[in-house]
């Protein structure tokens, strides 16, 4: 089985799972962090096949979108044993999704994970970042922006802005740069528009 026919497979996979989503994590968050793990997996000296792999399904089993984590992943391990995928990869694979995950602070211990989370990290930040934080923010029904804090726009301070310190790689790294810049640039000028007097 080709590679290109496994891919084929595991997007039509992810997009049952994802389409509905409006968290700001929907298929299309699936696409735009694998296509950025093969991008610095082929920059970084990571396997590029199973890096995107590892990024479409990164959030697969997530226990903030799914009501059964153990589902979920057996769900996503079939879908792979099926695939012809070897148990060794699937190994590597879950073991590099489990470290990725920001929100729990993990620092990955392998280059797959690595390139995977500063991926994840990057659809964090940025103009998408922005974008998907005041979706994600309008789903859970959070208020938009609040002087004391505890709102969306709390969310840049608390987390987004501490990011680009926290990039596993140098190519995750200057991109990430580049996207905090245009966040500030948001920010400053979000503060000057809402300032009174
Ligand atoms: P992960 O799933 O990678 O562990 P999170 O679920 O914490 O990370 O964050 C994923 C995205 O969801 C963030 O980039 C942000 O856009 C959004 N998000 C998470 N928590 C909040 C929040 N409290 N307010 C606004 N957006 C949030
Ligand atoms: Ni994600």
């Amino acid at each position: 089985m080709k590679e290109a026919e496994k891919l084929t497979e595991i997007k039509a996979f992810v997009f049952r799972l994802f389409h509905d989503d409006v968290t700001g994590h929907d298929d299309n968050h699936m696409q735009r962090v694998a296509e950025w793990s093969r991008l610095l997996a082929v920059k970084e000296g990571a396997d590029p096949f199973l890096s995107e792999v590892a990024g479409w399904l990164h959030d697969v089993g997530d226990d903030k979108l799914f009501a059964s984590k153990e589902e979920a992943i057996k769900e996503r391990d079939e879908l792979l044993r099926n695939l012809h995928f070897s148990e060794r990869d699937i190994t590597y694979i879950h073991h590099a999704i489990e470290t990725v995950s920001f929100r729990k602070g993990k620092t990955p211990d392998t280059l797959l994970g690595k390139v995977v989370q500063d991926a994840d990290r990057l659809d964090a930040i940025g103009a998408i970042g922005i974008a998907r934080t005041f979706a994600f923010g309008g789903a859970k029904n959070q208020p938009l922006y609040r002087k004391e804090g505890g709102s969306s726009f709390s969310h840049f301070h608390e987390k987004l802005l501490l990011l680009k310190d926290k990039m596993n790689t140098p190519s995750g790294r200057e991109e990430a740069d580049r996207r905090h810049q245009f966040m500030e640039e948001f920010i400053n000028q979000f503060n000057r528009e809402t300032a009174s007097e």
